[in-house]
């Protein structure tokens, strides 16, 4: 990926964020995904009032690409205030689809504030069936 790239993801990851259903937590998160053939696919958390029903960002974008037939992915920027790194669910269902995917993580209200890892840093020695 170019920095332009990811420059690219990381805004659609800031306006995926919009869409965020979190009345419970407030905690705002957006999710933009690149598949290796250049096709995003952006995703955001969705509350439930039964809390353990809440769907991550991250795992949003990832079913709505696997569903449409994606399966090859690049990079998944994420988006959130203040600036936070994927949960151990999220981690897990990234490393499912490829050791290399690109996570690049920035604060929505200041996009300087930006850092990326392999997924495989995130997750080591990640299970495998
Ligand atoms: N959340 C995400 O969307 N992604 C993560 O990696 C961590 C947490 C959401 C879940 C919940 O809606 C809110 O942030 C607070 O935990």
């Amino acid at each position: 990926m170019t920095e332009i790239d990811r420059i690219n993801l990381v805004h659609l990851a800031i306006a995926a964020r919009k869409s965020a259903y979190a009345p419970y937590s407030r905690f705002l998160v957006g999710a933009a995904l690149m598949t290796s053939d250049g096709i995003p696919f952006t995703g955001c958390n969705v509350e439930n009032t039964s809390y353990g029903l809440c769907i991550c960002a991250e795992r949003t974008a990832i079913c709505k690409a696997v569903s449409e037939g994606h399966r090859a992915f690049e990079a998944i920027a994420i988006a959130a205030t203040p600036f936070a790194t994927p949960c151990g669910a999220c981690r897990q269902f990234i490393v499912e689809f490829g050791q290399q995917i690109e996570v690049i993580c920035v604060d929505a209200d200041d996009p300087s504030n930006m850092k990326s890892w392999k997924i495989d840093e995130l997750i080591p020695e990640n299970f495998k069936f």
